[in-house]
């Protein structure tokens, strides 16, 4: 039989036709490979001795341009041979390779040497499939290319097949392994912390490698599977840049080289840390996407790119959309109430977020099983009779008939020790046989890997909304993984845990949207620790930070839109003041922090004045007609929030440059000195746009309407009172 371990659902990449390719994608002459796309070029070849390697990535080069066959590189003296220094497209371990492997297996005799070379390709749609084989060994691995014909993004996973005769323990398998031309690089990347989400880093690359990496069984808030390379001067505008996504939530690992040649690459997949995938005869293993891509305008171009690809080709789409829908403005409950949750508290609460006009109601945790506290009941999925005495039902029709549609709270992957599901399956749990089970937040990881999790998984979901009106799930994981057993498995199979879960993960989603197409999903991690292109093929929106504080997340969402859309970038307006930091700050600047997202309010808005309430009134509906334009527009961040920077401010741009939003904000203004000229970008130059306020005002004397090339070359000023600390603005230019 023949076993595949692959993602669970169709790859919607797959889907990708390559109308962009102008040259043919084979030279078979020069056994050269090439796709283009967008402003793309990515070339590879058989060299003479049979390896696959790289021979140019960068900007797109015109369909007559040829390439001569690849040539491996020479030995360096003899200590590094032409197989480590040859910019190898998927190298095994093996034949003397000091380079971070692609792939690393044991075959059964003990053998550990493999050495890939090109076996046969087939042209598809979107791309390639190239087939690559040790020179011995029955091993295949299909490298799988997939070129995005509009942003040049490259989609990259492998498929590994073992075909001897006996089981092959495959202990380290990347996506793809990426090289770059050479050149001076500065390294681009995203950690954090818990409440601490979105630093950006950036350093010089130097000799040696960079490992960033989640050994957490999920995506992490430490690190995100994102990188960008920046060679030269290249700055957030100009230059050229390279970068890559990988699309896992499970652990991975991406490493950056820049090896004793000076060459960089980098590799990145399943972190190979605690690995280990027994593929019986004929089993196959199915890598995580490793998405790359290339811009010529800095990182702001970058992030343009991969922000459109993400809209159009990662995120769901409702049928017939080529876009997904801006979110609704919800209101969620968490910080108002946390698990003091009633029917009576919430319809208030509901009440009031439709006066605010507030599209959807999230309740957040605490209306299930016996959750008083963090102590007890997650995995008793069932309606809580003391806090919903009749059910969920007359909670949800009081929000419909208010106007907003419903949304809820689950954390379906972990279990309380105390709760029933537990006291019934304690066998159910990540564990060591006889070892102790590590809590956090009193809780215990479910192991999803395991058939009977996942059923029951799907199952009480399933249950959850097909018996009540529910729109939206905010579905949670407020831990990591210790532990990480699988103790009904034998010794050498437990370790495809790693691959299983999330693989159950991804096929649990999948087959929720399917049975239930209308319901909407927030990928939620306490805050941001499972953001990556994996999930986002199967939520709409992900939580970003449990920090709410209007100024950090300024910060944050800074570093957040360097890997991903503000079209899933949550962001709720709280009270002040800010129960982390114990700053205070105004209504104003909270919402317009917020709104650089997609919106939502999140205080306790039973306690909010009539002037609040009217302004957040006004301000969401001043949201709303600008908000496909905030989130789903060209980013461009005029000033970074970062460095201590006193000011900050961004640009969107709608891709017909038909409007644009601005967002100024000031930290702290400090020796008199005035908000910095705004010298837009992205604008038609020859249309007309005319300039109206959110909130602020602009310089007196500013024109009510000027061409794209005043407010890009001229720009836009600030009114001289727009000083003191902690101050937004915004605004709109509409072409008229
Ligand atoms: C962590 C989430 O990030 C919060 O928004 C909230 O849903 C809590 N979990 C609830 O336990």
């Amino acid at each position: 039989m023949l076993k595949t371990f692959s993602l669970a659902v169709a790859l919607l990449s797959v889907q990708l036709v390559a109308v962009g390719q102008t040259a043919e994608p084979f030279d078979a002459g020069a056994k050269v490979f090439r796709l283009d796309g967008g402003g793309v070029t990515y070339v590879f070849g058989v060299n003479p001795k049979g390896e696959l390697q790289q021979i140019y990535w960068g900007g797109r080069l015109g369909a007559a341009d040829r390439f001569e066959q690849a040539q491996v590189k020479p030995e360096w003296a003899s200590f590094d041979n032409s197989y480590n220094n040859t910019p190898q497209e998927y190298a095994g371990w093996g034949g003397g390779l000091f380079a971070e492997p692609a792939l690393k297996v044991t075959f059964a005799d003990g053998n550990r040497d493999l050495v890939l070379h090109y076996e046969s390709h087939a042209v598809v749609p979107g791309g390639l499939d190239v087939v690559l084989k040790d020179i011995g060994r029955e091993m295949y691995v299909t490298l799988h290319y997939r070129m995005d014909a509009e942003t040049g993004i490259l989609v990259r996973w492998a498929t590994i097949e073992n075909r001897e005769a006996q089981a092959v323990t495959v202990e380290q398998a990347a996506a793809a392994a990426w090289s770059l031309p050479a050149g001076k690089y500065t390294l681009n990347y995203l950690t954090g912390r818990w409440a601490g989400e979105w630093t950006l880093n950036q350093e010089p690359v130097l000799g040696g490698a960079r490992v960033i990496e989640s050994r957490r069984g999920t995506t992490g808030h430490q690190a995100n599977p994102w990188f960008a390379l920046q060679v030269g001067e290249s700055d957030e505008n100009h230059g050229e840049v390279w970068f890559g996504a990988l699309g896992w939530s499970g652990s991975w690992r991406i490493t950056v080289e820049k090896d004793q040649l000076d060459a960089v690459r980098v590799t990145g997949g399943f972190n190979p840390f605690d690995f280990g995938v027994v593929l019986k005869p004929d089993e196959k293993l199915e890598t995580p996407i490793f998405y790359g891509g290339y811009a010529k305008d800095g990182l702001g171009g970058a992030s343009r790119v991969l922000h459109s690809f993400e809209l159009k080709e990662i995120l769901p789409h409702a049928p017939g959309k080529t876009l997904p829908r801006p979110r609704p403005v919800i209101y969620n409950s968490w910080e108002a109430t946390e698990m003091n949750v009633t029917e009576a508290g919430q319809e208030a609460l509901a009440e009031k977020a439709a006066a605010l006009g507030v599209d959807r109601f999230v309740m957040d945790d605490g209306w299930f099983g016996q959750r008083k506290t963090d102590h007890a009941g997650l995995g008793d999925w069932y309606v809580n009779q003391e806090k919903f005495p009749h059910g969920l039902k007359p909670l949800i029709d009081k929000v419909h008939g208010l106007g907003m549609d419903f949304g809820l709270w689950v954390e379906p992957e972990m279990v309380n020790p105390d709760s029933d599901l537990y006291r019934k399956h304690p066998e159910w749990v990540l564990n060591f046989a006889g070892r102790p089970r590590t809590e956090q937040r009193n809780q215990l990881v479910l192991n999803l890997a395991r058939a009977d999790v996942r059923e029951y998984v799907f199952g009480f979901l399933d249950k959850l909304l097909t018996e009540n009106d529910i729109a939206f799930l905010k579905w949670d994981y407020n831990r990591n993984w210790s532990e990480p057993g699988w103790d009904q498995l034998p010794a050498a199979e437990q370790k495809k845990v790693y691959v299983e879960f999330t693989r159950n993960l991804y096929g649990i989603l999948a087959e929720l949207r399917q049975k239930h197409p209308g319901v909407e999903i927030e990928s939620c991690s306490g805050g941001g620790g499972r953001v990556d292109l994996g999930i986002m093929r199967y939520v709409d929106e992900v939580w970003p930070s449990d920090n709410t504080d209007p100024f950090d997340r300024l910060g944050m969402q800074d570093g957040f839109t360097y890997a991903y859309t503000p079209q899933i970038m949550m962001a709720w307006v709280t009270d002040s003041p800010h129960w982390l930091n114990h700053r205070t700050t105004s209504l104003e600047y909270r919402m317009l922090s917020s709104m650089q997202g997609s919106l939502g309010i999140g205080a306790d808005i039973s306690k909010w004045t009539a002037e609040e309430a009217a302004t957040a009134k006004r301000l969401i509906a001043a949201y709303h007609q600008a908000q496909a334009t905030i989130v789903q527009g060209d980013l461009y961040r005029l000033i970074a929030p970062r460095e201590g920077s006193a000011f900050s401010a961004t640009e969107t741009v709608r891709a017909d440059k038909g409007g644009a939003v601005v967002f100024a904000f000031i930290h702290s203004t400090q020796e008199g000195r005035g908000f910095p000229l705004l010298k837009l970008k992205g604008l038609d130059a020859a249309a007309e746009y005319a300039l109206t306020a959110i909130e602020g005002k602009a310089k007196a004397g500013t024109p009510a309407r000027a061409s794209g090339a005043w407010w890009m070359n001229h720009g836009l000023e600030m009114d001289e009172e727009f000083r003191g600390d902690f101050r937004g603005a915004g605004f709109r230019l509409e072409r008229q």
